[in-house]
């Protein structure tokens, strides 16, 4: 058995041509929105006050540049392979193609990190603005059913010690279940069984608020700019990490969270109706738009209140905050548009999720349960209500800070495998036809690929140990099913063995 036995390309295309259960129903349009809907979220509202204030000050706009840069090498990636290979495995698809089946599993099993662990990290964002709303409202929960009931902080003296890291530093806080991140998952499960289009209408609806909403913020903010806020733009560094340069390179790494998401755009490949012409527009379009707004909030927030005063969970609402009664009427729709930004990219984590599970079932590395199609909602239902499951469990039980940096090693590790995938197959299937082409991919691949490498060296050892053991699980998935019943392995074996003829 070859571990690494490719699907050929010209397969998966075939495949595309002939797989039409899934409702073509996407245009550029919604496919853009869609980008937009999984991109901004908890990063803009949450991670932005809290890194300038941490790690860069205003130069906060630089740590934007820099991980928009490395997502936007990514970027190009998944749209050169989003075109040619429009299927909606997305990274998982184009690891089978390039690198074989070994690494396209390590990647499918890996992508639940980023997409249904993000469903759950920004289902427990979305509870605390709108725990935050209502109290603005007079109206309290419980706090023992709004939090998390386990906390962890890496244990002292573990090193590198990857068992110690898993099983220790575990804290119990008290409370019992964070229930409206459960209620917001299993609200939006139902949704994305009723219909793709549904689906997509809905997310429009929300991305309108959201980007209003933005762009409210930056238009009333520009006007309160103080250049004293800016001054020193590069605040003195106070050791490693801790501003200067050296902080600038550490809030990339923790805002990279905010631009998550583009890539969840090609999971619709199957459900566009011109995948070839409309999934590079939907990836590059809606990152572009996302850089341009996430440098302008954050140029305006850093300039409207001292970076200092931004570790706080409604950043955006504090510097409205601060400019006075004259637009205090702006706070409520900030966390409005916060709440509608959380739903969107829940929305398109766990539209994705499932269309991953999908084409690894039809592959055969899944059991068939997960590419059932629903017959009248041609969606697949079965794996969106089992993803549903999962990601309202793992929302109710585990806090935030946890779940973000499983989430952002996860998506690294894919980002950097497409990249490869992208150089590797220009030597080994030049000839194929590619209706987008990565420009300057001998420099963009490789590039990306550093510097998600180099994102992933950043983050803590609790966060490796947590995806070592991920990965552990799903090899153990791999090897006790899923090469067993691999297609690709069947086929190939099928055409190996000798014809009866040929034996006789
Ligand atoms: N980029 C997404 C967010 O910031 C995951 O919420």
């Amino acid at each position: 058995m070859n571990l690494f036995q490719r699907k050929s390309v010209a397969d998966l295309q075939s495949e595309v041509q002939t797989d039409q259960s899934l409702k073509r129903a996407l245009g550029p349009l919604n496919l853009t929105a869609l980008g937009i809907g999984a991109v901004i979220g908890a990063g803009i509202f949450v991670l932005t006050g809290q890194a300038a204030a941490k790690y860069a000050g205003p130069a906060i706009v630089f740590s934007f540049l820099l991980a928009g840069a490395a997502c936007a090498f990514a970027g190009l990636c998944y749209a050169e392979f989003s075109a040619m290979i429009p299927i909606s495995g997305s990274a998982y698809t184009y690891g089978y193609a390039t690198l074989g089946e070994f690494v396209a599993w390590v990647i499918g099993w890996d992508l639940i990190l980023e997409y249904m662990f993000a469903a759950s990290t920004v289902a427990v964002g979305w509870s605390g603005y709108v725990v935050s709303f209502l109290k603005d409202l007079g109206i309290t929960f419980p706090a023992a059913f709004t939090s998390a009931p386990f906390n962890h902080a890496t244990p002292p003296g573990a090193g590198w010690n990857i068992w110690r890291l898993f099983t220790h530093g575990w804290t119990s806080t008290g409370a019992v279940l964070n229930v409206p991140a459960m209620v917001i998952v299993a609200v939006i499960t139902v949704l994305l069984v009723m219909g793709i289009k549904e689906s997509a209408n809905f997310n429009n609806v929300i991305v309108a608020v959201k980007l209003a909403v933005i762009l409210a913020f930056i238009a009333v903010g520009v006007g309160y700019i103080r250049h004293a806020n800016w001054q020193p733009f590069v605040p003195p560094s106070l050791g490693p990490g801790k501003f200067g340069w050296g902080g600038v390179l550490r809030g990339a790494g923790v805002i990279f969270f905010a631009y998550i998401g583009f890539d969840a755009v090609s999971t619709a490949a199957q459900e566009a109706r011109n995948a070839q012409r409309d999934m590079p527009i939907g990836i590059l379009c809606s990152l572009a738009i996302c850089t341009i707004l996430y440098i302008a909030v954050s140029l305006v927030l850093t300039g409207i209140i001292s970076y200092t005063k931004l570790n706080v969970p409604d950043p955006m609402a504090v510097g409205i905050d601060s400019l006075g009664h004259s637009v205090a009427w702006l706070r409520p729709l900030i966390k409005i548009g916060a709440i509608a930004g959380l739903s969107s990219v829940i929305l398109v984590m766990m539209l994705g999720q499932p269309r991953i599970f999908y084409t690894m079932s039809r592959d055969g590395l899944l059991p068939p349960i997960f590419s059932a199609v629903h017959p009248r909602f041609r969606t697949p239902w079965l794996a969106t209500i089992l993803t549903g499951a999962t990601a309202t469990l793992i929302a109710g039980l585990f806090p935030i800070g946890l779940l973000g940096e499983l989430v952002s090693i996860g998506t690294l590790l894919a980002f950097a495998i497409v990249c490869i995938g992208v150089f590797v197959l220009r030597f080994t299937d030049p000839d194929i036809q590619r209706p987008f082409r990565t420009p300057v991919f001998w420099l963009v691949s490789p590039l990306g690929a550093l510097c998600c490498f180099w994102l992933m060296y950043g983050l803590p050892p609790d966060t490796w140990a947590r995806l070592i053991v991920w990965m552990l699980i799903g090899l153990s998935v791999y090897f006790l099913y899923g090469r067993h019943h691999s297609k690709v392995q069947r086929r190939a074996r099928a055409s190996s063995s000798p014809a009866p003829a040929a034996r006789a």
